[in-house]
């Protein structure tokens, strides 16, 4: 008899994303008849602004359907290059931008282009489940660096320094995160530059929802002296511009960077369909006006969904600044927070994702996703009320 195939050992470290897995089941319930309130993918339910769409279909009827440039087309790499300037304070060569499917593949990319084994990779705890995956695909030591709820899920900078040494070859840093909702501050980063630059260590600054921001200002630490030549600072127009189907996601790489990414993405996805790329240019230079209505609706959200989880027993929950993810600590819920989100998708009809699944420090919390209805929203309260009343406990 022949003998089996076999799957490549490093498949096992390759870690996954819990919202796709968690939409599948919520999906399998709905299929069974059952109605779900969809809180834990993280995707504005906004249509694509019109102006973007037609900017897509007029340049895909002018037949932009074939193969572009790698690095993606000088039209949006120079777009880009503008907005990322404009937004972070500093002068951005259009070389020095690359275009990708996404923002992920750029998280994947970098860290593959940067960290072998014996590299620590500084990671927030809890953060992004696919910086870990990729850290640990790439045979490099995950560094969690716990961020504080009582300080808004900021993180500690002595605890970022007691975790950089000669070994640290990578900083990720992620603002407004997800899952908290956290923004750090022009502050924090200044301090965390401080010390990161007296280490030779990259930094991979994930702020692809700089523009979802409900208070106070958005700050790079690519805008700190010296820091954009170690920086890869990675947008999208996935969660801006309500694109995350497109597939479009942009940096500005450090010099050195700009041909080994190239040939990961000649190597990977030949390129973005120019006709997206094109409809991206038409994102970024075109109204903003729908990004600002997107926002506001966004913050009002935030607010009936906070104020809702605090009214339920044993849920606490910070006000998020940024992103569209509240992330309340249910640890006097008596039921771990893995089976509460278990029990909620069965037994209420509401999907969200355990903390558990962000990292270590995220255990006892829920992630929700509030860029839903608000009368989904407060559905998914009311239910969740009725649900955690049915435990006791109160
Ligand atoms: C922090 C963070 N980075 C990157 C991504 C991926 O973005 P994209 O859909 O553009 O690949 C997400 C998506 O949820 C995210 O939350």
């Amino acid at each position: 008899m022949a003998a089996r195939p076999a799957l490549a050992s490093g498949v096992r470290e390759l870690g996954t994303e819990s919202a796709f897995s968690v939409l599948a089941r919520a999906r399998a319930l709905e299929r069974a008849g059952r109605d779900v309130v969809h809180l834990e993918i993280g995707e504005p339910d906004f249509p694509t602004p019109p102006h973007i769409v037609e900017a897509g279909c007029a340049a895909m009827r002018a037949g932009e359907t074939h193969y572009g440039p790698s690095a993606g087309l000088p039209e949006l790499r120079e777009a880009a290059a503008a907005e990322l300037a404009r937004t972070r304070g500093v002068p951005i060569d259009p070389e020095r931008v690359l275009v990708g499917t996404g923002a992920k593949p750029f998280l994947f990319f970098t860290i593959l282009a940067t960290c072998g084994p014996g590299d620590e990779v500084v990671h927030p705890d809890p953060g992004f489940p696919i910086y870990e995956s990729a850290i640990r695909w790439a045979g490099a030591t995950p560094v969690p660096l716990p961020l504080h709820e009582a300080s808004d899920f900021a993180f500690d900078v002595d605890e970022l320094g007691a975790r950089l040494g000669p070994r640290t070859k990578l900083v990720i840093l992620n603002s407004p995160q997800n899952p908290t909702g956290g923004v750090v501050g022009a502050g924090a980063l200044r301090a965390a530059a401080d010390l990161i630059l007296r280490t030779p260590a990259w930094v991979l600054s994930d702020e692809v929802y700089s523009r979802l921001l409900h208070d106070g200002e958005f700050a790079s630490i690519a805008g700190v002296p010296g820091m954009l030549e170690r920086t890869v600072v990675l947008d999208a127009l996935s969660k801006t511009y309500a694109m995350t189907g497109w597939r479009c996601g942009y940096a500005a790489v450090p010099e050195a960077l700009v041909e080994p990414l190239t040939r990961f993405f000649v190597n990977s996805t030949s390129c973005v369909p120019p006709f997206v790329q094109l409809a991206g240019v038409a994102a970024l230079q075109g109204p903003q006006d729908a990004v600002t209505a997107m926002v506001d609706e966004l913050r009002a959200r935030r607010d009936v969904v906070v104020a809702g989880l605090n009214g339920l027993p044993g849920v606490a929950c910070r006000t998020p600044r940024g992103a569209f993810y509240a992330f309340p600590n249910v640890s006097a819920v008596p039921l771990d927070a893995d089976a509460l989100a278990t029990r909620l998708l069965d037994e209420a009809g509401v999907a969200v994702l355990a903390g558990s699944a962000f990292g270590a420090a995220g255990v006892g919390h829920l992630r929700l996703s509030y860029a839903a209805s608000r009368e989904d929203l407060g559905r998914a309260v009311d239910r969740m009320g009725s649900f955690l009343d049915g435990l006791g406990g109160r």
